[in-house]
């Protein structure tokens, strides 16, 4: 049992010469990092941070699955901090705070699909829960940034071409923890414990061992009740997962590909381009993004059977729509919408009680995915197109595909005051796909 502490850190977003992948890039970064500093934390404490903007336009920080307080100097995206500006932010998670993986990202309207894709992501590791199981506790663990980045030939980010801009800003070089293909060790007959995190501004990966299953164990920054065996993983935009992976008897070859997902280009691009067209082919083909090589042999570790409980929330007292479409919102001209309309940060758009439980009905009505998020309060899914999902989980990103009909339900827990939901697919929370909702 450790005492709740204090932690404070510097962060400075700056543009950075770096090493990325083996080469020279030019990035924005937090302190000269791709992906940025690990923060690490426990429920109970409380985290200082002394943020510099050193870029040349405005940012923030949001710490993207903490169930923290949106307002004030905690995670409130609705303050920006100017080029040359220093501000602070401050909080206590809460002592009954979920433990896994969350993290932080720049969160200012307009700008964030540049300033993530430039690099500015980072992971925050809450600790406890499943770290305490015995099973968990004797597996070796990685933890897995997912960044893709499109550079030219001096290593300078590439604008996204218009169409791009539009589809969702995509690169071709895939890195893992600022890495190409690192490679993680699983203890010989033992368990491996990936924390994964999607910090790509648009990307969805679709995640699969060679020839081995994927045991799931947490979704988001939660823990599930027991393992699911799966032998692929879709990890949208903002999504986290965890899963183990157990090692075979016989030495064999693992390694963490990459698979071809379709997120709707033929949609936006009105189905003139054939499947490998403009893509070249190059990212319709699996690939592999890391590998995992046999350590030290150990005791036999087995996979754990429960994890840790979790209740499904009671019955809603309310029910509400959200329609995500493309079209032209008729004050601002951005294309991407939720209930007709673009984002205005003036308006409300979702006043809730708090404390109430709700069900939210999202209905893409587009033919290309867009991965819900909901800042402060994590949900759980309940249905796709009608029929019941399982297992029980939380989440805060879902993926919701074209034209599928996905309903959450939230309770809006312990803080008042105005956040976001948006499609985290940031080139369109960018473009208007974005709603603010006041808890009060
Ligand atoms: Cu990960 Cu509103 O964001
Ligand atoms: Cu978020
Ligand atoms: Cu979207």
């Amino acid at each position: 049992v450790s005492q709740a502490g204090v932690l404070t850190a510097d962060l400075v977003a700056q543009s950075s010469r770096l090493s990325l992948a083996g080469q020279p890039a030019t990035l924005l970064s937090y302190n000269a990092q791709v992906p940025g500093p690990l923060l690490e934390i426990a429920p109970g404490d409380t985290l200082q941070l002394r943020f510099h903007n050193a870029l040349s336009q405005p940012t923030n920080l949001h710490f993207h699955g903490l169930h923290i307080p949106p307002t004030g100097n905690a995670d409130n995206v609705f303050r920006h901090v100017p080029p040359g500006e220093t501000a602070t932010y401050e909080f206590t998670l809460p002592i009954d705070h979920p433990a896994g993986l969350a993290w932080y990202h720049p969160h200012v309207h307009g700008v964030v699909a540049e300033q993530v894709f430039g690099g500015l992501a980072a992971p925050i590791l809450v600790r406890g829960g499943l770290d305490e199981l015995p099973e968990i506790k004797a597996a070796a663990e990685a933890l897995l940034v997912l960044q893709d980045f499109a550079l030219n030939r001096r290593g300078q980010i590439q604008p996204p071409s218009p169409m791009f801009q539009r589809w969702g800003r995509q690169g071709e070089l895939i890195t893992v923890n600022g890495q190409s293909q690192p490679r993680f060790r699983l203890p010989t007959g033992g368990l491996l414990r990936l924390r994964l995190l999607n910090a790509s501004a648009s990307r969805i990966y679709r995640l699969a061992l060679n020839q081995h299953l994927l045991h799931l164990i947490a979704t988001d920054g939660s823990p599930l009740a027991a393992p699911v065996a799966l032998e692929e993983l879709i990890l949208a935009p903002g999504e986290r997962a965890e899963v183990l992976i157990q090692g075979d008897r016989q030495p064999s070859e693992y390694a963490l590909m990459n698979l071809p997902y379709d997120r709707g280009i033929m949609d936006m691009m009105g189905g003139m381009m054939g499947g490998d067209g403009m893509m070249g082919g190059r990212l319709a083909q699996p690939q592999a993004i890391a590998h995992i090589e046999y350590g030290d042999r150990v005791e036999p570790q087995p996979l754990p059977q429960q994890l840790l409980a979790l209740d499904p929330l009671p019955q809603p007292s309310i029910k509400r729509e959200f329609v995500l479409d493309h079209g032209i919102d008729h004050h601002t001209g951005a294309p991407f919408l939720i209930n007709g309309r673009a984002f205005a940060p003036e308006r409300v758009d979702t006043p809730v009680q708090l404390g109430s439980v709700e069900d939210w009905h999202i209905i893409n009505r587009a033919g290309m995915d867009h991965p819900f998020h909901l800042h402060t309060n994590r949900f759980q899914v309940i249905s796709r197109n009608g029929q019941p999902v399982t297992p029980l989980a939380w989440k805060d990103v879902v993926a919701i595909k074209a034209y599928e009909e996905v309903v959450i339900r939230v309770r809006f827990a312990d803080y008042a005051g105005k956040t976001v939901y948006h499609c985290h697919i940031l080139d369109h929370e960018d473009q208007g796909m974005m709603g603010i909702i006041e808890m009060q």
